[in-house]
């Protein structure tokens, strides 16, 4: 076994969510926020609410109004959901590229990798359809641009993330 794997298997029994953390997102995510939220994997699922429980702390420690970046560090990754693949599309996606050759396998990779790299632009773009506030969608658009400076907010949504 290698060490990828070992890593991989402790990951995956130490993100479990807990009964606490269940109860801890029900009280600032709506039914159909929660629904955006459980598409997320479950070590993403531990990650984000380990985010919110550390934006928490941190908005105590400072004297800030937490909720609405509470919500915004709980749905922070929710354009990572937008790579997923359904069964229906995973059968077309063989088919096609048996049919030309590998050609569509490259084009996946692309999108997984674009996924990476705008999950930020994706998530909020998600959240846009639902009316949210302009601020939380500017939070999770922008958390992982580090060209943006002086938004407290912000920074600590980053900070946080970065420690989770
Ligand atoms: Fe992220
Ligand atoms: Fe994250």
């Amino acid at each position: 076994m290698n060490f990828y794997r070992v890593k991989q298997f402790y990951w995956s029994i130490s993100s479990k969510m807990e009964v606490e953390d269940e109860k801890f997102i029900n009280q600032y995510l709506n039914t159909d926020e929660l629904k955006l939220f459980y598409e997320l994997s479950k070590s993403e699922q531990k990650h984000s609410v380990k985010v919110a429980y550390d934006v928490k702390k941190t908005c105590e420690e400072e004297n800030i109004n937490s909720k609405l970046l509470i919500k915004a560090a709980l749905l922070h990754d929710i354009g990572k959901t937008f790579k997923k693949l359904n069964l229906i599309d995973k059968s077309i996606l063989v088919m096609a590229d048996n049919m030309t050759k590998g050609s569509v396998r490259k084009l996946s990779q692309i999108k997984k990798v674009n996924v990476y790299y705008n999950h930020g632009k994706i998530g909020s773009d998600i959240l846009k359809k639902y009316g949210y506030e302009k601020e939380l969608l500017y939070l999770i658009e922008n958390h992982h641009n580090f060209k943006i400076s002086g938004n407290r907010a912000l920074e600590i949504l980053r900070e946080c993330d970065d420690r989770n």
